[in-house]
């Protein structure tokens, strides 16, 4: 089952993938975490997108789809989750030939549903382990003991460049503009569900499984 998880900076998109790959063995394909690889590689994409990513606006529709086609085809035959892809119509209609080309089925389109204000709270908290890159926020998620790794005991931790509030802010912007525009392309063919992205974690995974399971 290909699905696609769709909400602003911050909604949990990347959370939830987390979850779905954990509980389902389904493949997280997130557009954001394949340009941030490719800018600590240094690759030719990875020198394009640096300065577009630190300024909050979106890489080229050509870059991102072709990451996105050569990630499917390493992950033939396990359910995507698309994280962050497609942003705007063209991604989608990018994402419709490299599906059908693949013989692939769209199932569903899942909206989390938040409250931007909030979001910036969340995003600006936001911190990995530097050894294991397990996920932490300030306030939400802290290390049990302060400044150690709950994972791997690791005391390095890294924040995203693009996650200070005015980065935060243009990629809202960027969001409303470019990507919610697209939801009536899918709704139109009866595939987008909507789910509270303001619950707490455990609820938004159970509302997206009811979704999933065929229960909302
Ligand atoms: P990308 O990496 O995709 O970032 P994003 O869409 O801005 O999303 P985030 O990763 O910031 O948030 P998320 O929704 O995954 O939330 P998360 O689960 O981490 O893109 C980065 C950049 O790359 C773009 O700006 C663009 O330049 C470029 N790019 C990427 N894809 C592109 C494309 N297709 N086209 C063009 N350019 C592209 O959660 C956030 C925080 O909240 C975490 O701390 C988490 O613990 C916490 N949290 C999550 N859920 C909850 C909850 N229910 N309650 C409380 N806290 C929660």
């Amino acid at each position: 089952m290909d699905i696609i998880l769709l909400g602003p900076p911050g909604a949990g998109k990347g959370t939830q993938s987390q979850r779905l790959v954990d509980s389902r063995g389904m493949v997280q394909l997130s557009t954001g975490d394949m340009l941030r690889a490719a800018v600590r590689a240094g690759t030719p994409v990875g020198l394009k997108a640096k300065a577009i990513m630190d300024a909050g606006e979106l890489v080229s529709d050509a870059i991102v789809s072709a990451l996105i086609g050569e990630h499917l085809d390493q992950s033939r035959t396990q359910g995507a989750i698309f994280d962050g892809f497609p942003r705007t119509q063209n991604q989608a209609e990018a994402l419709d030939i490299l599906l059908d080309e693949r013989g692939r089925n769209l199932a569903h389109v899942i909206e989390l549903e938040v409250d931007e204000e909030a979001l910036v709270e969340r995003i600006t908290g936001r911190f990995t382990c530097a050894t294991c890159s397990a996920p932490y926020h300030d306030r939400f998620k802290p290390t049990a003991v302060q400044d150690q790794c709950d994972v791997c005991g690791g005391h390095e931790f890294k924040r995203r460049p693009d996650d200070n509030e005015q980065t935060v802010r243009t990629r809202m912007a960027e969001y409303r503009a470019k990507t919610a525009p697209i939801l009536p392309y899918y709704e139109a063919r009866g595939l987008v569900s909507r789910v509270d992205g303001m619950a707490k974690m455990d609820e938004v995974t159970r509302q997206i499984d009811a979704v999933l399971d065929g229960a909302a």
